[in-house]
């Protein structure tokens, strides 16, 4: 009666299963390889909730070259030292902080975003363009048309799935008309 069951599970996989995979990524209605909802954990606690969202701190305090180079930066431990010399200074993740920021060692943060490496992307261009996405709304505004409401997250996610098809309705949109010829993006 078992190896029944087994046999009728396995033929079920095998004969149906499979193929309504199949039919299911080939028609985009499961999407693999983008990272949706991507939500690595992270060494230490650290949340853009309670320092972007409560504590109201300006992205580009902690994000400084944003708007200078390709890439934004992730703050170095003498940022977050400003104020953990002395806040929270009985927490344990404050504690490891501390010493991390004290031997000379760094927090190895996990990366959330992440684009192959064919693909040209650069903060600068984005922000400080004139042309709409940056124009309403001030920095932060900016920063979630394509990460989402980051003061909102304990832990920092993936809120776009920065496909290429992402990319290009964006540059498409009138609002915003931007080059969509392929080597604007592609090497
Ligand atoms: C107090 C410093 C601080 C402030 C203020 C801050 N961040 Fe961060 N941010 C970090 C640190 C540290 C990380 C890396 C750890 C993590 O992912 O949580 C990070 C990670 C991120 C990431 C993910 C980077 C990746 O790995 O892909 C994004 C996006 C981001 N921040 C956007 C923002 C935005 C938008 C704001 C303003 C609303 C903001 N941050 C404010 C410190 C800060
Ligand atoms: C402008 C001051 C300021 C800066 C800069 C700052 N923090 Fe904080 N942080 C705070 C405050 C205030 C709290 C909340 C303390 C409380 O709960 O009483 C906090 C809480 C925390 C906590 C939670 C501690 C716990 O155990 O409850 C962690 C972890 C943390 N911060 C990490 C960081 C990291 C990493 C950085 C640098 C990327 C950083 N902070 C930069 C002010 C700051
Ligand atoms: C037009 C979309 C867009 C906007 C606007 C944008 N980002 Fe990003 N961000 C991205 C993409 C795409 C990546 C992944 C880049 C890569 O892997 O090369 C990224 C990566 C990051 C990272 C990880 C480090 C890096 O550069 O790879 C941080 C931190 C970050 N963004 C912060 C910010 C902040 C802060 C703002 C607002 C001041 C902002 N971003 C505005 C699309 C955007
Ligand atoms: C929310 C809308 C939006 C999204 C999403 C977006 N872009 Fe852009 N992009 C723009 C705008 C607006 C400009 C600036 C056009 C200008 O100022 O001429 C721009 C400019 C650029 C440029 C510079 C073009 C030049 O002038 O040389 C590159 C490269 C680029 N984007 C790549 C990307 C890639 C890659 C992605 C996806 C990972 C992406 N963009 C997502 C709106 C967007
Ligand atoms: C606005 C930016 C942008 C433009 C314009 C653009 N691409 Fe892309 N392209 C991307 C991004 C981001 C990726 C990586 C994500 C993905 O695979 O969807 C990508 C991926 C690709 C890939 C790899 C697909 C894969 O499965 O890995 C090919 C091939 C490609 N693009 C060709 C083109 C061609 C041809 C054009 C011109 C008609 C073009 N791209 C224009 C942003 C762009």
């Amino acid at each position: 009666m078992a190896k029944k069951i087994v046999g009728l599970v396995a033929f079920l996989a095998l004969f149906v299963g499979l193929p309504y995979f199949t039919y299911l990524i080939v028609n985009n209605k499961i999407v693999i390889g983008y990272n949706i909802g991507y939500q690595p954990d992270q060494p230490i606690p650290f949340s853009h909730e309670m320092h972007a969202g409560n504590l109201k701190m300006d992205c580009r305090y902690c994000h400084t070259a944003a708007e200078q180079t390709r890439h934004s930066s992730v703050p170095s431990l003498n940022v977050c030292m400003n104020c953990h010399n002395v806040v929270k200074t009985d927490s344990p993740h404050i504690q490891k902080l501390s010493e991390a920021f004290y031997s000379g060692g760094s927090v190895q943060w996990e990366k959330v975003h992440l684009l192959p490496d064919h693909v040209k992307f650069n903060h600068a261009a984005h922000l400080l363009s004139g042309k709409g996405v940056f124009k309403n709304g001030g920095e932060r505004q900016a920063c979630y048309k394509c990460h989402g409401v980051i003061e909102e997250m304990p832990v920092v996610y993936q809120h776009s799935s920065l496909s290429m098809g992402w990319c290009v309705n964006c540059h498409r949109d009138p609002e915003y008309d931007a080059p969509t010829n392929c080597s604007t993006c592609h090497y």
